[in-house]
């Protein structure tokens, strides 16, 4: 059954919260290590060098991307009045936080496994983004690096509809155990998809923060990933312009990866949005259940 929680400060209106009944926010523990595959098979999707390292630069951005998010929905959180803190909230924030710091320590590991077939400048960029962090942290409001977690939240749940519907062959073509981490990750994005978007709005954050957020994290995105990819390629000697070309057109180009979720991106402007408009976590788990840890 849907709840009801007071909305905004400044509005008094009453927002509907649509969270599902049946939802659990799993805290599950996978122990995976990637290196025996990354020494076996540097190009572990399929064979293909851009897609590989696609993945390898997107994931390369989370451990800070979500100790940001963490450091966000907590500095909200405890300036939040109580009444607007309902115990479900909480239970899902916590279980956010625990998912969140998992994800981060299996995407540190993932660093870890490609310095060690020789991407050696991997954790200087990490390095960058963690002084950008505790920067905005400094400097940006909490509730603004709020609207921009919900934003990365909502592209963290494309993802995972894009694995399930349009790009499947991203999943299923990669090799294990690559394949269960993506899995286990893209689930979890799933189950707690809408924790710092009603966070959020408990917090009064609006639909124009929000939305610029959304825009912003795009570009955020691009920048940090485009140069990790052509960090990883050049490293390989594989920077050319052919390879330039397959960049725009399989990664961020209209018929790329990233070309493919734009629509999905998109419905986060739609002003009555609320990530639970859609639930992937039962079809998700029908189809990839086998490969996701208990
Ligand atoms: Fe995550
Ligand atoms: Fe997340």
């Amino acid at each position: 059954m849907a709840t009801w929680i007071r909305k905004s400060a400044h509005t008094r209106e009453l927002e509907m919260v649509k969270r599902p009944e049946n939802l659990q926010i799993v805290v599950r523990q996978p122990d995976i290590d990637l290196r025996p595959l990354m020494r076996r098979q540097r190009y572990w999707l399929g064979g293909d060098p851009v897609l590989t390292h696609f993945i390898n630069a997107l994931q390369a951005t989370f451990p800070e991307g979500e100790r940001f998010f963490i450091d966000s929905a907590r500095d909200v959180s405890a300036t939040l009045p109580p009444e607007r803190m309902t115990p479900a909230l909480q239970q899902d924030l916590n279980a956010f936080i625990q998912q969140e710091a998992r994800h981060g320590r299996a995407h540190d590991a993932w660093c870890d496994a490609l310095v060690d077939i020789g991407y050696t400048r991997m954790p200087e960029y990490d390095a960058q983004m963690k002084k950008l962090r505790l920067w905005s942290r400094k400097h940006i409001g909490a509730l603004t690096r709020l609207a921009l977690t919900a934003a990365a939240e909502h592209m963290t749940a494309s993802i995972a509809l894009l694995l399930l519907e349009r790009r499947s062959d991203l999943l299923e073509n990669a090799e294990r155990p690559v394949r269960d981490l993506l899995a286990w990750h893209a689930l979890e994005e799933c189950e707690h998809k809408a924790v710092c978007f009603d966070l959020y709005q408990a917090a009064g954050g609006g639909y124009l923060r929000r939305s610029i957020a959304l825009l912003f994290e795009l570009f955020d995105i691009y920048v940090h990933v485009q140069t990790r990819l052509r960090y990883l390629l050049k490293t390989d000697g594989l920077w050319t312009w052919k390879m330039r070309w397959r960049v725009f057109r399989d990664i961020w180009g209209p018929r790329g990866v990233m070309g493919s979720m734009y629509g999905l991106l998109w419905r986060y402007l739609r002003p009555g949005f609320h990530p639970w408009d859609s639930d992937e976590r039962a079809a998700f788990t029908a189809r990839y259940g086998d490969l996701i840890p208990r």
